[in-house]
């Protein structure tokens, strides 16, 4: 099949790099020309495992970028990949939604100026970026009819079809999926995605356009809360002196359950869990339902930075000029995302509260400088880790396991472990935020 992806972030630049190895044509379009020659070139635009090596394979071959959407007409689906970050409240902003419809729709006259009949072409529209239920029906129909002077559902189709992938195993989980969700305004736009799916072995949903979209938010929503009840139960161990690892392991072989997404600690960040729950949260109170659990979630997670800072400080006493070694800035292992991470409200605490901070990321702190610009980065925990008088753990980095001798060179060698990746020593005061 042909088929154009709007939008090169991840989403967009992992779903091209897939279908292109699948076999079909693809052609991105990104109204960023950067973007668009730095994909031609065979980069991908994110860092992301085995994407480099997928864009380096098809690029100018089965994979090509525009910046124009001229081409579009002549595909037969289109996955819509933008961005549908937070706006005020937690509300999600559509602008990048409202905008490619825009000018799918407009490129969709043209095509009718070209072929001087639509029938033959019947062309898809899927949407992969996280929208709230009724978004693709009451937004994006309305205005991909009007540009273009078609009507969906008999001149062109729309689908919701979400993405599961996590930051750092996308490739991965586009090509291992559980399950595929295919939402359908009409069957015939249906069956043209469902044929991309064709071979992957895994139950494939269909259902209608809102279902489809609440799936995805439901997903995210309930690992949110797992991690969340993980914490609560968390800091209830640690007022106990038990371990909470040992019970959540155990809590956790019950497949009712499954072991997944209950590692305690400081919390969910990211760009999905924090926007996907607010935006949940949002719609429901708009209409009229509040939604006590899912606030009760994000509750949780914002108290777990409180809580690290908290017991840093009781420990020392005070935090006006201490020297703070944060270990881990992305907001998870294998990324230098530092979107939501949980160390930005740890940072800011310890700042306004006077300390100095002395942070180190194995891949991140370039990021986090453009956070916070006026902490000082250092390229190895060791050399953040020299004459503090504290250490924080705020990511579960592989490498921080091996951390040993090197929290020798620390003033006081007192080690708050934010997720559980510290291996304790005699000669030092460990502590784990919630065991
Ligand atoms: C998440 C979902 O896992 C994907 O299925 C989804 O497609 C994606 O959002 C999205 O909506 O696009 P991602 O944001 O990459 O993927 O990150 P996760 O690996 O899910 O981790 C999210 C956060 O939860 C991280 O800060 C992580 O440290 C934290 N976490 C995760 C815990 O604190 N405890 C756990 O047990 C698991």
């Amino acid at each position: 099949m042909n088929i154009c992806i709007i939008g090169t972030g991840y989403v967009g630049s992992v779903t091209a790099a897939c279908l292109a190895e699948l076999g079909h044509g693809v052609l991105c379009i990104d109204v960023d020309a950067e973007k668009v020659d730095r994909v031609n070139a065979g980069i991908p635009p994110i860092h992301e495992a085995g994407l480099e090596e997928l864009f380096q394979k098809h690029i100018g071959k089965r994979l090509r970028a525009v910046a124009d959407y001229t081409p579009l007409a002549d595909s037969d689906i289109s996955f819509i990949c933008v961005g549908t970050p937070s706006a005020k409240d937690g509300e999600i902003d559509l602008s990048a939604i409202k905008a490619a419809s825009r000018d799918i729709g407009t490129s969709l006259r043209k095509e009718d100026r070209q072929r001087h009949s639509s029938s033959e072409n019947y062309h898809v529209i899927a949407v992969k970026s996280t929208v709230v239920p009724e978004t693709a029906r009451n937004v994006m129909v309305p205005i991909i009819e009007k540009y273009s002077q078609k009507k969906a559902g008999r001149d062109f189709g729309i689908v919701v079809n979400p993405e599961f992938l996590r930051e750092g195993r996308a490739v991965h989980d586009f090509t291992n999926p559980d399950r595929i969700v295919i939402g359908e305004l009409d069957k015939r736009s249906g069956e043209v995605v469902a044929q991309l799916y064709e071979g992957f072995g895994c139950p494939l949903i269909r259902t209608d356009l809102k279902t489809a979209e609440m799936i995805k938010y439901a997903s995210n929503a309930f690992l949110a809360t797992k991690i969340s009840f993980a914490n609560d139960i968390g800091n209830i161990c640690k007022e106990l002196g038990i371990d909470t690892y040992d019970v959540m392991h155990a809590v956790g072989l019950d497949r009712r359950i499954s072991p997944s997404f209950l590692r305690a600690g400081a919390g969910f960040g990211g760009s999905c869990f924090p926007k996907d729950v607010q935006a949940l949260i949002h719609k429901a109170e708009e209409l009229g339902y509040r939604p006590k659990l899912l606030r009760s979630v994000m509750d949780v997670n914002e108290g777990q930075p409180k809580r690290i800072v908290r017991m840093l400080e009781r420990k020392l006493g005070g935090l006006a000029g201490m020297k703070i070694a944060i270990l881990g800035l992305a907001f998870k292992n294998d990324t230098d995302d530092v979107r939501e991470s949980r160390a930005i409200p740890v940072i800011k605490m310890l700042t306004d509260k006077g300390a100095k901070v002395f942070a180190y990321d194995p891949a991140a702190n370039e990021n986090m400088h453009s956070v916070f610009p006026n902490i000082r980065y250092h390229s190895s925990a060791k050399d953040a880790l020299k004459d503090a008088d504290a250490c924080l753990v705020m990511t579960e980095w592989d490498e921080f396991k091996k951390l040993d001798g090197e929290f020798k060179v620390m003033k006081n060698r007192i080690v708050i472990d934010g997720r559980k990746v510290i291996t304790p020593r005699k000669d030092i005061d460990y502590e784990g935020l919630c065991w």
